[in-house]
């Protein structure tokens, strides 16, 4: 995967990176064993970057873990999830314990308290402990909030929901960002799962052979990351194999506007 830059945030990340929700939300040592066997897949993949957020239970203190003896040659993005200061830094102060110091995007989950988190968020940033700041949603219900953030020119990065099952990002997210220069972070490529319950059989496919796409996994992620205004998408899985699946997505040549619309009629069906 070749890597580009997230937007105007400072960081460049490879295409394809890794949710931590509920895949890494695990205890005990056959459990954490496996988290950290995902993490070596994804960076034998070549994938960089990492999401979690302190609303995943034990996600952070494991991916940090699994992390440990290469934190340098990844990205950390995580996220503060509180309407309470007090334990917006308690939560930022565990997070850096768990990344060696330092975070690489800090965002602000769901835009929970977002004008005084993004303060404490500058303060880090002007300290050097946080290199760009961003903001994320899962709903579009959110999403005049989320613009109105996005003009502040606090945040140089939006995390936000895009899949051919949840468009909504389209309509003013996605060109808003374009204009702004933001780095887009895409979570749910696959809707949480959703759109894997049926997968198209392996001749609905072949069109997509050309473009290196050999699963329906892969064909839906190319369809995020073909969108230029998307600069990278982040599946969660709990097994290495499909990690590597996942990542192979993650490379030219992108789709082009009929190849999306094939995968996104292909999507209707699942
Ligand atoms: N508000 C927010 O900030 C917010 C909200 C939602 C999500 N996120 C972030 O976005 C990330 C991704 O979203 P998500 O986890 O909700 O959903 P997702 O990535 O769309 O889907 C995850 C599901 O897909 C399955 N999967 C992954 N790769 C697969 C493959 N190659 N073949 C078959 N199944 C596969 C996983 O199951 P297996 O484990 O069995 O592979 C898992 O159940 C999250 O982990 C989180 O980091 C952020």
């Amino acid at each position: 995967m070749r890597e580009r830059a997230l937007g105007s945030s400072g960081l460049a990340v490879a295409p394809i990176g890794m949710g931590t929700w509920r895949t890494f939300d695990v205890r005990g040592n056959a459990a954490e064993a496996n988290a950290h066997a995902v993490v070596d897949a994804a960076l034998a993949s070549g994938a960089t970057f990492f999401d979690s957020s302190p609303m995943y239970g034990e996600a952070e203190r494991v991916l940090g873990l699994a992390l440990t003896g290469r934190r340098s040659s990844v990205i950390v993005a995580t996220k503060v999830w509180t309407p309470a200061p007090a334990e917006a830094r308690a939560q930022i102060d565990a997070a850096l314990a768990y990344f060696g110091g330092r975070v690489d995007l800090y965002q602000v989950h769901n835009l929970v308290n977002w004008r005084e988190h993004l303060t404490i968020l500058e303060s880090l940033r002007d300290r050097g402990v946080v290199r760009a700041i961003g903001v994320t949603h899962y709903s579009a219900s959110a999403f005049s909030e989320l613009e109105a953030v996005m003009r502040t020119g606090r945040i140089t990065t939006i995390q936000v929901p895009y899949n051919p099952h949840q468009r909504e990002a389209e309509d003013r997210i996605l060109p808003l960002a374009a204009d702004l220069g933001l780095g887009v972070i895409v979570m749910r490529p696959f809707a949480e799962g959703r759109l894997l319950r049926r997968t198209p059989p392996q001749a609905d496919l072949q069109p997509l052979r050309a473009f290196g796409v050999a699963t329906w996994p892969q064909a839906l992620l190319k369809w995020v990351l073909s969108d230029a205004r998307c600069h990278v998408a982040i599946p969660a899985t709990s097994k290495p194999a499909r990690m590597v699946e996942n990542a192979a997505a993650g490379s030219t040549p992108w789709f082009g506007p009929a190849e999306r619309e094939y995968v996104a009629q292909l999507g209707d069906a699942a």
